[in-house]
Formats: C-alpha cells, sequence, structure tokens
C-alpha cells in the first residue's frame, strides 16, 4: 500500500527516543534509554532503546523492534496504520496511499480519534459560544471552575437535546455506525435511527497519555436526582477505563519531577488541584483504581499520595486499591482531609498552599489505616481490639516485609495498650489463616495471594515444558510434597491427564484448571521460553528437596506432639520412632530418570 520510500521517510523523521519518550518516561542510562516495560509487569527497568541503532529490546519479556514494531504494540495497530501515525506526526504526506482521503479506508480506531476531537471542538463551542450553553456558564461561575481550566482541560457543553450530536455527525459525514461504537449515541430501541448520550451536560473530555480525547465523563448541571451526577463513555476501541486516568496527559511530567503522584477521585478534584497550584496529581476514571491503574503510575513514580473524599466511599476506596499498589510495589502515603470535604471543595475553602501542606504531611498507609480501624471499631472492648488487630495484621503481611510487619505490631500493641507479644503472635500468623474473616468486603480483586516457592515454580516449568518427563513424575513425584495449594492442583491434574492419557494440549488442559491462581500460574510457567538445562536431573534434584522439605515438616509436627507436656510414654516411643522412620525415608535417593 505504501512504498518502502515513505517508510524511510518517515522512519528518518521519527526519532525513536522521542516516540518512545511520548508514551514512556525515558530515563538516560549511559548510551541507551531505560525505562519500565509498558508491555509487561515490572519493578526495575529492563526496557532498553538504543538510540544509534534505533531499536527499542525488553530484557524482561523480549518484546523489541524499531519504531513501528513499537507503535504498533504498544497502540495495538497494524504496519499501515503506525506508519500514518507517524507519518502525521512528522507531516510527512504518504504518496500512492490507495484512498487516502477516504475515511472508509481509515481503520476504526482512527476514525474514533477523529470523532472525539471534533466533537470536543464542537462541545467547547458550544460552551464558550451558544446561546445554550449559558446553563454550563453559570454553572461553571458558581462552582468557580477559571476560564484557564475551562481551556486547559478542554471542557465543553452538551446541548440539552436528544439528537444534537446525532445531527451534528450527520452535518460532519460521519458514520453514524462508527459514532454508536465511540459511545456518542445509542441506538433507539423500538424505532430506527440513534439518540445521544451526552445530554444538557458538563462535558470533560478524557484523554490517554498522548493528550488525544478517547472518551467523555459528564456532569450533570441540574439539580435532578433521578438521573446520574456523571455519565461516562462506555468501554470502546479507544477507550479502556481500567487504564485511563483523567489528566495524565497534563500531570506526568509534573509527576515526574515531584517523584510522586496524588491521586484523586474526581475531575473536578483534579481541576481544583491544578488550579491551586498542585499539578501532580491523577484521577481514575469512574471510581475503581485497577491494577492497570497501579502499574501505569508505577513506570512514573515510587510513590503516591492517596487524596480521596473525606466520606466513607472515599475512605474505603483508599483502603481498597492497597493491594494494587503494593503489588504494583508503590509506597503509598494518605492525605485525609476534614469532613466533608473533598479536594475540590477543600482548596476552594483553604487554598492551594493549605492543600500543599496536607499532602506533604499526608502520613503512611498503616498509620493512616490504624487510626481508621480505631475510629470504626470500639476499642475498650476485646471484641474491637481483636478487629483492629486482625485487620492490621492482614494490611501489614501483605507487604511481606519483616521489618515493617514488626514496627507495626508494636504500633498497634502501644496504641490498643495491649502486650507487644500478643499482636506480633496476630501478626506473624500466615495470612491464609485469617481470611476467611473478611467477608463482606467489596474488594475488586481477590487479595493477592501467596507466591510459590521457586522449587515449586520449577517443577511445574518442568511438567510443562517436558513431556518425556511426565512418566517419572507419575511414578516417583508425590503431590503432597507440594505445599503450596494452587501448585499441587496443578501438578496432580497434570500428573492425571498423563496417566489418563487425556492430555490434548496446554489450551484445553488450562480450561480444565479450577481458579484464576492456577490458570495464571500456568500461562506463566508456559509462557517462558528459556531453555531449562539438563531438565531430567533439575526433576529429581526439585522433587527430592521438595520431598524432604515436606518429611522435615512432618519431622517438626510430631516433635511438637513429643514436647507437649502429659504424652503418655507409649505414645511417645511411637512418635520417636516415627520420626526417626521419617529421618531414614529422608536419607533415600530417588529412582532417576529412565529407571523403573
Ligand atoms: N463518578 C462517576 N459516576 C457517578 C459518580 C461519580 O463516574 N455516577 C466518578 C466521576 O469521575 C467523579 C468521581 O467518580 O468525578 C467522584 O465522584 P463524586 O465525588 O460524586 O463527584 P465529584 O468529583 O465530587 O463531583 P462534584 O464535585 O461535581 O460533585
Ligand atoms: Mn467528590
Amino acid at each position: 500500500m505504501f512504498s518502502d520510500n515513505n517508510r524511510e521517510r518517515v522512519r528518518a523523521a521519527s526519532d525513536i527516543v522521542d516516540i518512545v519518550g511520548s508514551y514512556v518516561p525515558l530515563k538516560k542510562a549511559g548510551a541507551s534509554f531505560v525505562a519500565l516495560c509498558p508491555f509487561h509487569k515490572e519493578k526495575s527497568p529492563s526496557f532498553h532503546v538504543n538510540p544509534h541503532r534505533q531499536i527499542f529490546h525488553c530484557f524482561g519479556c523480549g518484546k523489541g523492534g524499531d519504531v513501528f514494531a513499537f507503535v504498533m504494540e504498544y497502540e495495538s495497530l497494524d504496519f499501515p496504520e503506525a506508519l500514518r501515525r507517524l507519518a502525521d506526526r512528522a507531516k510527512i504526506p504518504l504518496e500512492q496511499e490507495r484512498g487516502g482521503g477516504d475515511p472508509q479506508a481509515r481503520s476504526l480506531k482512527e476514525m474514533l480519534f477523529s470523532i472525539h476531537e471534533h466533537i470536543t471542538q464542537r462541545w467547547q463551542n458550544a460552551l464558550a459560544n451558544e446561546a445554550s450553553g449559558q446553563i454550563a456558564r453559570d454553572y461553571l461561575a458558581k462552582r468557580g471552575v477559571a476560564k484557564e481550566a475551562v481551556e486547559l482541560f478542554r471542557i465543553g457543553y452538551a446541548p440539552d437535546l436528544w439528537d444534537d450530536t446525532v445531527n451534528w455527525a450527520k452535518s460532519k459525514g460521519h458514520d453514524l455506525v462508527t459514532v454508536e461504537k465511540g459511545g456518542l449515541i445509542l441506538k433507539r430501541e423500538n424505532a430506527d435511527g440513534y439518540y445521544d448520550r451526552f445530554r444538557g451536560r458538563l462535558m470533560f473530555p478524557i484523554c490517554d497519555e498522548q493528550g488525544r480525547v478517547i472518551g467523555f465523563s459528564g456532569r450533570i448541571l441540574t439539580g435532578d436526582e433521578k438521573t446520574a451526577k456523571y455519565v461516562n463513555s462506555p468501554e470502546t476501541p479507544i477507550f479502556i477505563k481500567s487504564k485511563v486516568f483523567f489528566g495524565l496527559h497534563k500531570s506526568k511530567r509534573p509527576i515526574l519531577d515531584a517523584g510522586y503522584a496524588i491521586i484523586c477521585e474526581g475531575q473536578l478534584d483534579l481541576i481544583a488541584c491544578f488550579m491551586g497550584g498542585v499539578q501532580n496529581v491523577v484521577a481514575p476514571q469512574g471510581t475503581a483504581f485497577t491494577a492497570d491503574h497501579a502499574r501505569i503510575l508505577k513506570r512514573y513514580v515510587e510513590e503516591v499520595v492517596l487524596c480521596f473524599d473525606s466520606d466513607n466511599a472515599g475512605q474505603n476506596a483508599a483502603v481498597r486499591s492497597l493491594d494494587h499498589m503494593l503489588a504494583a510495589g508503590l509506597a503509598v502515603r494518605v492525605a485525609t482531609l476534614p469532613a466533608p470535604h473533598d479536594p475540590d471543595s477543600f482548596i476552594k475553602s483553604f487554598g492551594g498552599d493549605a492543600f500543599k501542606k496536607l499532602i506533604e504531611n499526608a502520613e503512611g498507609f498503616f498509620d493512616y489505616y490504624l487510626d481508621r480501624l480505631c475510629a470504626l471499631n470500639p476499642v475498650s472492648t476485646d471484641k474491637g481490639r481483636l478487629a483492629v488487630l486482625r485487620s492490621m495484621a492482614d494490611a501489614v503481611q501483605k507487604t511481606n516485609n519483616r521489618v515493617l510487619i514488626d514496627k507495626y505490631a508494636q504500633r498497634t500493641a502501644l496504641r490498643l495498650g495491649v502486650t507487644p507479644g500478643a499482636v506480633w503472635a496476630e501478626f506473624r500468623k500466615a495470612p491464609h489463616a485469617r481470611l476467611v474473616a473478611r467477608s463482606d468486603d467489596t474488594i475488586d480483586s481477590p487479595a493477592q495471594i501467596q507466591r510459590p516457592g521457586s522449587e515449586e515454580i520449577w517443577l511445574l516449568k518442568l511438567l510443562f515444558t517436558h513431556e518425556d518427563l511426565l512418566d517419572w513424575a507419575v511414578a516417583h513425584l508425590l503431590p503432597e510434597w507440594i505445599e503450596h495449594a494452587a501448585v499441587r492442583e496443578i501438578v496432580s491434574s497434570r500428573l492425571q491427564a498423563h496417566t489418563s492419557q487425556s492430555w490434548v494440549s496446554a489450551g484445553s488442559f488450562l480450561e480444565t484448571l479450577a481458579t484464576q491462581e492456577q490458570k495464571q500460574l500456568m500461562t506463566e510457567v508456559t509462557a517462558a521460553t528459556e531453555q531449562l538445562p539438563n531438565p531430567a536431573q533439575q526433576l529429581m534434584d526439585v522433587s527430592m528437596s521438595l520431598r524432604n522439605a515436606h518429611i522435615e515438616k512432618q519431622r517438626a509436627s510430631l516433635l511438637l506432639q513429643l514436647n507437649q507436656p502429659g504424652t503418655p510414654e507409649e505414645a511417645r516411643l511411637g512418635l520417636t520412632m516415627q520420626r526417626e522412620q521419617l529421618r531414614v525415608a529422608k536419607g533415600h535417593p530417588l529412582a532417576a530418570v529412565g529407571e523403573a
């Protein structure tokens, strides 16, 4: 479709450091640039951009290529789309493009970007200049939203009609089916045609990290209790809510400069922060804060400050986001606003400087959480103290950090006026022992589950990449040796599939696994492309090591019974003998692979 000439001209005009750098914060490291890989989860950067070769490569996930490959991968575009995108950016007209001026020939995503850009302008104009926009202008004035904010965030007004957007789209020659796919209009149910999604609303464009408009959030202007305060774009090919922050295209530079990101709940909160002189702010789109959100922030910073509404919904949302933050490796502080404020009303009442102070003084997440738990539970009763203790233990354990666990055990003890010893015991208990306690919590995703040990992971890798080892495994490996429940289940199913000759493929096996955790573990180990050296030996070593650890656990538990005061002498003898037998069993080697 395009000549090589086009391709090379666009390539020459598209420096890979510039292009990649517009999506991902690149840091200079010697002769190249590095970043956290945008294509996989990671906590330290293994994504490299080489300016001399104009190549990127991630040593973590193995993705790599030239500038076109990057744009294709990042934007999920095919080659012609990526070429057009880079050509537009470099202002290079593409020659010999068949149907170049014909909108039908452009990809759906490209058309949606263009429609969103144009309707943004249309709604900006309605707000600024049209008579119908008076109600929105009055509202903004009443709320104290400055003219600069309206311009900076391209706020607009969608007129209060059922067919304003429909007619606008027709007059501009946009295909209504496409406009519907963008979520701006909806199909009528009992008649032909379409009607507007956004009617009589203040329109906030939601942008991707490059600043392209990909969706909208529309706020109601009347006090009508019957309609939702906000109507948002649905998920579309260009708008994936769980991965979008409102405001990030404007705040990414300030976030990098500040070294931390403030997270608030709403668009108007973020805008108030900007106007109050605090610009390192993002707002998740809608209310839920997702694992993707946390990972996006981790590309920019190591620390976040949560600044949610002071109401219960806001505080619960802050607590719920913790798992994702910790999983992404982000440090978390929490700024608490005095009730009944949200950042917007706080800044309007007390000013930007007071807000800055509040952010600077934000306490660590666990200090905040301890305060909140003590406020929510009657700590003068045993029941209340126990509830605080357990919730604190659950939360702190998620860090997997012994120092932190001990530190907060001590603080919790101090706060509750109980002895540190009792608190330590609770804090060091395995988390799953207490998981049952949390039931009515509306947690978006299950709490981070314990990772298997490295030997258990090795075992999975071996069993899924070396079919020839399965005869041996069926004969010599006992699933009960495996401590991690999900790994044990997978291995047991894998061995069974081999015995019953029902193994067809990894894909079909995956479907038979019972839990999401099991599925994820399996794809993780099967996706790895590394070659395992000497797999037969490894399988024996790993199996033996798991067996021996299992035996040691049994022996330890026997010892515990032995040391129990009041165990009768006969029983003691039996226990001692069992322990001895186990010790001998531990000395036995496993049969070599290939032997019966
Ligand atoms: N939100 C939403 N749909 C709703 C309510 C809220 O998507 N029905 C999202 C919006 O992004 C909103 C954020 O959640 O900005 C916070 O909600 P809320 O605190 O109710 O709104 P505010 O931002 O405080 O808006 P306002 O100040 O205009 O009341
Ligand atoms: Mn709010």
